[in-house]
């Protein structure tokens, strides 16, 4: 098992790079199943998440290749419908093939995805939204087979703005009879990415970034060439971490529109935060002030995806502040690692307590998820002494080499076996 090693008490200076967002680049890699040629998907992040994508498309029949940041997928001869229940159980993602497979064969067989520590994350918006298009769904047992032999463009009216769901929905859609419209969409840059790549195949898509997207159905589609924008909660990870730490750094490639709400937060608390010609450029010269209450929502509120992180600079702040987590029911676990480094957090339902302290102590803390481990990390580079972070295979699925992006910025960090 690797762990890393956290020598705190550093603070932040120089300049990294964005990568493409994984969360952009998931959907995409699905939707080039949803019709057969050579796409080419360039600023594609080295995660492990990517990996197991490119193996799902694999075990349908695809061709995939990695250079560089290129991967490229040839989608020509897809033998099977059926995402395999191994891959389903690693990674929720995969239900993002459901969309273009229904589309291209008019049938797909999934299994129940993977548990996920944050919540109980359920899928019943996917598939109401998939039924009203005209698919059928059966299951028996953990297998669930959906079949259409048309999808027909109608309104759907989602419950509430999903990502994952807005974004299957578009699949489905892009090549029904007619025309549908997604209202109560998500509208986060993912989605607005998703758009763009369906549009490059041909797709007659819009709306996206809105509240209502429109999709009129095509005929035929084919392969294209797609550039995945930067990775937002990336670079939100690098503005905490630097706020916490203090320091100045430039984020580039990051895009100041995609991260508003966590750039007034961060404002608030002390940081001076400028967008330049190429990224992001963060300074924290202070103890972090106090700030009200910080409520996560869909897209443009405040993003569950950086919650964590920011609880640790408010920990850390001069005064008491609150977090109101109202995404996901369970994503509050980090706090009784946090607690351990000694922050003094207290949790009423859906409402996080925070009373800010001196400092935090190094000790060993283990993540229970992806952002939740990002903020330990950060929480360590904070902290007195040393901090070992055990479980970093969730981190590993959203963050290519963590510790080789603070070192270069000057942070002290190992990883061990
Ligand atoms: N929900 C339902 N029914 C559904 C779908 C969602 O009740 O059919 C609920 C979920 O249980 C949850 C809420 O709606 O409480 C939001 O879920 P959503 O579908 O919007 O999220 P997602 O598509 O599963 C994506 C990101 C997450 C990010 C959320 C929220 C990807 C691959 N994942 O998940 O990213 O937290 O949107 O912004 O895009 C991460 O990267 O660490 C991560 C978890």
């Amino acid at each position: 098992m690797e762990v890393l090693k956290i020598d705190g008490g550093k603070r932040l200076a120089g300049t990294v790079k964005v990568d493409g967002a994984k969360n952009a680049a998931l959907p995409i890699l699905a939707a080039t199943t949803i019709v057969g040629g050579i796409h080419r998907i360039s600023n594609v992040p080295e995660l492990r998440d990517i990996s197991t994508m490119m193996q799902i498309l694999e075990s349908l029949g695809c061709k995939t290749k990695r250079e560089g940041d290129v991967v490229t997928v040839d989608s020509t001869d897809i033998t099977s419908t059926q995402i395999p229940a191994e891959l389903m159980m690693k990674m929720r993602s995969s239900i993002f093939l459901m969309g273009p497979l229904l589309a291209r064969f008019g049938e797909v067989e999934t299994f129940q995805p993977g548990g996920c520590a944050i919540g109980e994350r359920k899928m019943d918006i996917h598939f109401s939204g998939l039924e009203d298009l005209g698919v059928q769904f059966v299951q028996s047992g953990d297998s669930i087979k959906g079949k259409s032999s048309r999808l027909i463009g109608t309104a759907i009216k989602l419950r509430f703005p999903s990502v994952g769901a807005t974004e299957n929905l578009m699949m489905a859609a892009a090549t029904a009879e007619g025309m549908t419209t997604i209202e109560n969409a998500a509208r986060e840059p993912e989605i607005v990415d998703l758009q763009d790549f369906l549009n490059a195949l041909g797709a007659r898509i819009s709306g996206a970034g809105t509240s209502t997207i429109s999709v009129t159905g095509v005929n035929s589609l084919g392969a294209a060439e797609h550039r995945v924008i930067p990775d937002r909660i990336v670079a939100g990870t690098i503005l905490c971490a630097t706020v916490a730490c203090g320091g100045s750094v430039d984020v580039l490639e990051a895009r100041i529109d995609h991260i508003e709400s966590l750039v007034k937060s961060l404002r608030e608390m002390g940081a001076e935060i400028e967008a330049h010609a190429n990224g992001i450029r963060v300074s924290m010269n202070q103890r972090p002030k106090a700030i009200g209450e910080i409520k996560t929502g869909p897209y443009p509120d405040f993003p569950t995806d950086l919650q964590s992180q920011v609880m640790v600079i408010l920990s850390i702040a001069s005064g008491d502040s609150s977090i109101k987590e109202t995404i996901f029911e369970s994503r509050y676990q980090h706090v009784e690692q946090l607690r351990l480094m000694g922050a003094e957090i207290a949790i009423e339902g859906e409402v996080a307590k925070i009373h800010g302290i001196d400092g935090l102590t190094g000790t060993k803390v283990a993540s229970t998820d992806l952002r939740a481990g990002a903020a330990l990390v950060i929480a360590g580079m904070v902290a007195r002494g040393e901090t070992t972070v055990e479980n970093l295979n969730h981190i590993d699925r959203g963050y290519h080499r963590i510790e080789e992006l603070f070192n270069e910025l000057g942070a002290s960090i190992r990883r061990e076996s």
